[in-house]
């Protein structure tokens, strides 16, 4: 890495060339942040144990048909992925009512969502990111109807894996955040990360939040609870 260039440096995760082109190195921060970054806190394990999760999750939606951008662990929270044109979009799905959908319709914590709810926003820092539909999403030029329709196909897909993955590990799966992008040739690939950072995890038995949402509402160490979704994981997927 020491010969490596850094050619990003976001919230959760550093970017680096590599000698290869079209192949990147991404290498996860123990920085979390809430807030769009207006609470931050250095948390010891906890970039090694996001890229683990991502790692068996990006690794379980390749072996049943989500091409992703994950070509090797690399283990140490360190991983090459494709190197995409990213859509400046971060796509919410969320199966039970949480975080800001309870704020904006004022429905109580926890109602079902039926099949799923995809929601976009527009990954504008400056702005907060905020709530896009698909008028303002073809309006900003951030994806194409014919694009948008496979970023909506493909998280609904993951959304039911993943519902099912989760439930075998005593967790529910209430929302979670993906980003895409597009290779060279077109194709449309999941990228970033999937972890308890951008994902609503609670235990099915206690209803216990085993994610971003304790540092969120200061309610201790997330590390026990990261972990514990990494031993769950490692548990139904070996
Ligand atoms: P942020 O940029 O929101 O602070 P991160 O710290 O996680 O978030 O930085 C990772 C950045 O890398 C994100 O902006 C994300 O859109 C981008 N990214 C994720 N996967 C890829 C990829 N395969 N190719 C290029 N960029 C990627
Ligand atoms: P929200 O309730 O704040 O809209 O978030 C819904 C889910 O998506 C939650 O698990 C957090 C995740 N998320 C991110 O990780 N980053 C984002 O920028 C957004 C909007 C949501």
């Amino acid at each position: 890495m020491a010969n490596n260039k850094r050619i990003y440096s976001g919230k959760a995760k550093d970017i680096y060339e590599t000698d290869q082109a079209g192949v990147l190195l991404m290498v996860y921060k123990n920085q979390a942040t809430a807030g769009n970054g207006a609470k931050k806190e250095e948390i010891a394990g906890k970039g090694v144990l996001n890229q683990a999760i991502t790692n068996k999750i990006f690794t379980y939606l390749a072996q049943n048909g989500i091409p992703t951008h994950l070509i090797k662990d690399l283990g140490q929270g360190q991983e090459l992925v494709k190197q995409l044109t990213m859509f400046p979009l971060e796509v919410v799905c969320r199966n039970y009512a949480a975080g800001s959908l309870v704020k904006r319709l004022g429905v109580e914590k926890g109602s079902p969502i039926k099949g799923g709810m995809v929601e976009y926003f527009y990954k504008r820092d400056d702005l907060n990111d905020p709530f896009v539909n698909e008028a303002n999403i073809y309006f900003l030029e951030a994806a194409n109807p014919e694009q948008l329709k496979v970023i909506n196909d493909l998280t609904l897909a993951v959304n039911q894996l993943l519902i099912q993955l989760f439930h075998k590990a005593g967790l529910r799966l209430v929302d979670f955040k993906l980003e895409f992008g597009e290779t060279a040739d077109g194709e449309i690939v999941l990228a970033d990360e999937f972890s308890p950072d951008n994902a609503r995890l609670w235990d099915e038995k206690t209803l216990a939040s085993f994610d971003k949402d304790i540092f969120r509402n200061d309610q201790g160490n997330i590390i026990p609870f990261y972990q514990e979704v990494l031993n769950r994981l490692v548990e139904v997927l070996g």
